[in-house]
C-alpha cells in the first residue's frame, strides 16, 4: 500500500474561513455528486478512473513494440514524437522523470534517445531532422483529433523526410497514437497500413499520459511503465468500484479545496515541485488546470514553479504580492541525499559554511522546502502538501490519476465541463483561415476586422 500523503495543515489559512464548515461541505455536496460520478463512469466518459481500456493496452503495447523491435538489441534508437499538447506534456514530463540521463554528460550515444517535438519551431525540426538517423529513428505521431496542425504539419514534413531516405520501407517506421475510428491520421493509417494504437474514447489529450500516448514513450525508454498504470490504479479503483465513497477520496476534498479558494477570491494557485526532477509535471498540471477549467470566466491561474531554483525568481511575488495565491507544494522525503560536506581534506570548509560539515546536498533542497513551508505560512498562503512517499513510477502514476480526478471534480463544483476546450478552437480556426483552409469565410472576416483595428508603432 503507498504511504503518499495530502497534508492539510496549511490548507485553510488566509480567507478561507472555518475549517469544519468546508469539510461538512465536503461530505454534503460529495452525496449530491456521487450518482453523477456513477452514472459516468458507467457511460464510459471518466475512462482515466475507471480505465477499461487497461486490459487492452498492456495486451497490445508490448506486441506493437515487439514489431518495432524495440529494445536494447533492436534498430530503432530515436523515438522522435510528434504531439502537442495533452499529447506530449505527459510524455515530457515522464521522460524528464524518469530518463534524466540523456540530458547528462557522458549519455551512451546508443541511446534510447526521446526527442519531442511539440511546436511549430523550424529551426528544431530542421536539426532533429538534418542529424536523426533515419534507419534508426521510430516516428510517433500523437494526435487524439488527428487533425491538429501542429501535429500534422510536422508530419507530414518527416513523413517525406523518412520516405526520401528509406523508400517503400518508411511505413515501418512510424506508429500513429490516435483515436480508433475517425480523424485524418485514422485515415492515413488505413491507406498507409502504418501501425497504430488507440486513445481511448473520451480520454482527450490532457487525461491521456496513462494511454499509449505515454505509456509509448515510457516503454521506449525502459520505465516501469507498468508500475506507472499501477500507481494510477491504486489511487482510481476505490472509487471505480464505489462511487458512493466520492466523499473520502482525496480527490474530492482537494476538489473542494479549490472551489473554496475560488469563492474566497484566490485566483491563482502555484505548483510548486519541490522534487526538482518532476518539474515537467508543473507544466503538464498547468496544461491540464487551465484548458479543464478556464471556462465561462471561471478557474483559477496555474502557475507551475519548481523549488529551489524559484525561489530566487516567483517566490517574492508568491509571499509578498497580491494575496491571491494558493499552493499546492509537491514534496518527497525519498530523493537521494548526494554528496556529503567537509570529506575534501585538502580544502576544509570555509568558516562560514563550517556548518555544513557532514551534512549531504539534498539536506539542502529539504531544508530550503521546510524554508518557504515556514515563509508561505507566515503570509497565510492556504497550503497543500503533496508528500509522496518515492518518487518511482508508480508514484508518478499515483500522482497524475489523483490530479486528473481532482481538476475534474473541480469542473463539477464549478458547474462547467472539465473535458472540453471550446475558447482554443476559435484561434485555430482563425489560423486555418489565414493559411487558405477552404471552409472558413466567418473566420476570415473576422480576421479581416481584427486587421482593420488601428495601430501604433514604436521602435525600441
Ligand atoms: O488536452 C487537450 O485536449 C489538448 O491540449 C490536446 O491534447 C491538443 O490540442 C492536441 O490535440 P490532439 O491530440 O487532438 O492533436
Amino acid at each position: 500500500m503507498s504511504m503518499n500523503k495530502l497534508h492539510w495543515g496549511q490548507a485553510l489559512q488566509g480567507r478561507l474561513g472555518d475549517k469544519q464548515a468546508l469539510w461538512d461541505g465536503v461530505a454534503s455536496q460529495a452525496g449530491q455528486y456521487a450518482p453523477r460520478l456513477a452514472k459516468e463512469l458507467a457511460a464510459g466518459t471518466l475512462p482515466f478512473i475507471n480505465m477499461p481500456y487497461l486490459t487492452a493496452l498492456k495486451t497490445e503495447l508490448p506486441k506493437v513494440m515487439a514489431k518495432f523491435g524495440i529494445g536494447p538489441d533492436g534498430e530503432l534508437k530515436h523515438l522522435l514524437l510528434l504531439g502537442i499538447g495533452g499529447s506530449a506534456l505527459g510524455p515530457r514530463a515522464l521522460q524528464k522523470a524518469f530518463m534524466p540521463q540523456q540530458d547528462w554528460p557522458g549519455y551512451d550515444a546508443s541511446g534510447p534517445h526521446l526527442w519531442i517535438a511539440d511546436n511549430v519551431d523550424a529551426a528544431s525540426l530542421d536539426a532533429w531532422l538534418d542529424k536523426l538517423p533515419p534507419k534508426e529513428t521510430l516516428v510517433v505521431v500523437i494526435s487524439k483529433s488527428g487533425g491538429t496542425i501542429e501535429t500534422m504539419a510536422q508530419y507530414l514534413l518527416v513523413r517525406e523526410w523518412l520516405c526520401r531516405a528509406l523508400g517503400e520501407d518508411w511505413t515501418k517506421h512510424v506508429l500513429a497514437i490516435t483515436d480508433e475510428k475517425q480523424g485524418a491520421l485514422r485515415q492515413e493509417c488505413d491507406e498507409k497500413g502504418l501501425a497504430s494504437l488507440p486513445v481511448p474514447d473520451h480520454l482527450g489529450g490532457r487525461y491521456s499520459v496513462l494511454s499509449a500516448v505515454g505509456m509509448v514513450p515510457a516503454y521506449f525508454c525502459g520505465m516501469d511503465w507498468k508500475a506507472l498504470l499501477a500507481g494510477a490504479a491504486a489511487v482510481t479503483a476505490p472509487l471505480a468500484a464505489n462511487p458512493q465513497s466520492l466523499g473520502n477520496h482525496p480527490a474530492w476534498r482537494l476538489a473542494c479545496w479549490a472551489k473554496a479558494l475560488l469563492d474566497a477570491n484566490y485566483s491563482q494557485l502555484i505548483f510548486f515541485s519541490y522534487i526538482p526532477a518532476w518539474a515537467c509535471f508543473g507544466s503538464w498540471f498547468c496544461q491540464l488546470w487551465a484548458e479543464s477549467l478556464g471556462k465561462a470566466g471561471q478557474g483559477s491561474m496555474p502557475l507551475p514553479a519548481v523549488g529551489v531554483t524559484d525561489q530566487h525568481s516567483l517566490l517574492q511575488m508568491f509571499l509578498d504580492g497580491p494575496k491571491d495565491k494558493g499552493c499546492l507544494f509537491l514534496e518527497s522525503g525519498g530523493l537521494p541525499l548526494g554528496r556529503a560536506f567537509g570529506m575534501d581534506a585538502v580544502n576544509p570548509l570555509p568558516k562560514q559554511w563550517a556548518y555544513l560539515m557532514g551534512q549531504r546536498f539534498g539536506h539542502l533542497l529539504a531544508a530550503e522546502g521546510v524554508g518557504t513551508l515556514g515563509a508561505m505560512a507566515a503570509q497565510q498562503v492556504p497550503l497543500v502538501r503533496l508528500n509522496m512517499e518515492k518518487t518511482d513510477e508508480a508514484a508518478a502514476g499515483s500522482l497524475i490519476a489523483l490530479l486528473e480526478m481532482a481538476t475534474v471534480f473541480t469542473g463539477w463544483l464549478l458547474g462547467i465541463d472539465p473535458l472540453d476546450q471550446p475558447a482554443v478552437e476559435y484561434g485555430k480556426r482563425l489560423a486555418n483561415a489565414r493559411l487558405g483552409a477552404p471552409g472558413y469565410a466567418e473566420e476570415q472576416a473576422a480576421l479581416d476586422k481584427y486587421f482593420a483595428l488601428p495601430d501604433e508603432e514604436q521602435v525600441f
